[in-house]
């Protein structure tokens, strides 16, 4: 066989697969498995989404569409952009794909060249790094902050780690896997710092309507003058629960937005016409399509925090928003891969180990699941933490 792509080589599956064939399994075997290893909401897609979809469907409208997202869309994000941002993109600043993933997946082959370096903040989600590796550049994972889980963000890391090769930060906030949200005063301090560099911001606000303890603000919102190299990321499959529906958006200067599209129109070429017609109908509803699913989860996150804090000796950090809970493990074990495999094996429940986020000691669950899940998997979990030294 002649050599593979020694780039591609380094592009690592997502443990969490391992974890979710596994509870595939037991499932089968008849086991009671509850899984809080999921990234999406637990609630339908709204009603008039999925309606408009239809309709778009019986036009008719199944054809190849325009690569990157028809001018209709494009026109709806970006007054979206102004309305509840603040913010000021023309359509020709937007392009859409197949989820935000094909977007940062796009984006990084526009913006790195071999060797350069892009700083991502750990715990982050876990397709960044390998994204950047498959892009030709080099991962700068920072370590976590000194008092973490409690301090979430720490700006002077930053520093400590960019080079001549930084080219760019990612950013993510409301972050998973913590929830974790960037405070006014954590943005200041961050654009004081990239207002000195040249990079480019890449700020991946897919969480924006699950901010439930602090406002979400993008870092432009207080530093207009980064515009001229910051991407605004959003998708759809978070904020409607249209996981499957794959959709998702970036937003930044016009010369690598057009390598985007052009990237696009080379790979997944277009989204399907009557998937555009029914995200038209989700961003122009906007957060008022989901006001009773957003309080729900609210409500889902303090009872998850509540039951989690009977645990002794398990930490959580600061959920502030997002659908998960990253909790730390340290004080039983580091091997958190190993913390949840046994957790799946004698308790069948699902969670996600810290490995995958860069952030080994700690596991992520979801709690978009209903309340009964909720406290019966994280009985189950007290039972398996308190007895076990792993
Ligand atoms: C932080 C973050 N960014 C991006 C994505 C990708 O979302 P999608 O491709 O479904 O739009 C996810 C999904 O889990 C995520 O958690």
């Amino acid at each position: 066989m002649r050599p593979l792509s020694k780039r591609m080589l380094a592009v690592k599956p997502s443990p969490t697969i391992v974890m979710n064939s596994r509870a595939a399994a037991l499932a089968r075997e008849g086991k009671p498995v509850i899984s809080f290893a999921v990234g999406e909401p637990d609630f339908a897609t709204p009603k008039p989404i999925v309606e408009r979809a239809i309709e778009g469907l019986r036009a008719g409208h199944t054809k190849y569409g325009a690569a990157g997202g028809g001018p209709d869309l494009r026109g709806a994000i970006s007054a979206k952009l102004k309305n509840e941002n603040k913010l000021e993109f023309a359509p020709e600043q937007i392009v859409v794909g197949i989820g935000a993933k094909e977007i940062l997946f796009h984006l990084m082959l526009a913006l790195i060249n071999e060797g350069d370096e892009v700083i991502i903040p750990a715990p982050y989600w876990v397709s960044y790094a390998d994204q950047v590796i498959a892009a030709g550049g080099k991962p700068i994972v920072l370590p976590l902050p000194e008092g973490f889980p409690e301090t979430g963000f720490d700006v002077e890391l930053i520093e400590l780690h960019a080079t001549s090769r930084t080219v760019a930060i990612l950013l993510n906030s409301p972050n998973n896997p913590t929830g974790y949200t960037f405070s006014e005063t954590e943005l200041k301090d961050l654009g004081k710092l990239l207002k000195k560099k040249d990079w480019w911001i890449i700020s991946d606000e897919i969480y924006e309507y699950h901010s439930f303890e602090r406002p979400h603000h993008s870092i432009l919102n207080f530093f207009p003058e980064l515009k001229d190299r910051f991407f605004y990321v959003n998708g759809f499959s978070k904020s409607f629960a249209m996981t499957g529906w794959r959709v998702g958006y970036v937003a930044g200067p016009k010369e690598p937005i057009g390598i985007v599209r052009s990237l696009q129109s080379h790979s997944s070429t277009c989204l399907p016409g009557f998937i555009e017609d029914a995200a038209i109908v989700a961003i122009q509803g906007g957060k008022f399509l989901v006001v009773q699913e957003l309080s729900e989860l609210n409500t889902r996150r303090k009872l998850a925090i509540k039951e989690i804090s009977k645990i002794s000796g398990l930490k959580v950090g600061a959920p502030h928003g997002a659908f998960y809970l990253f909790c730390d493990v340290r004080s039983k074990t580091q091997d958190s891969m190993k913390f949840c495999e046994g957790l799946l094996l004698e308790k069948h429940v699902v969670t996600v180990p810290g490995e995958a986020f860069g952030a080994p000691g700690f596991f992520r669950m979801s709690y978009a699941v209903s309340d009964k899940k909720l406290i019966d998997g994280i009985q189950r979990i007290k039972e398996f933490f308190e007895s076990k030294v792993v």
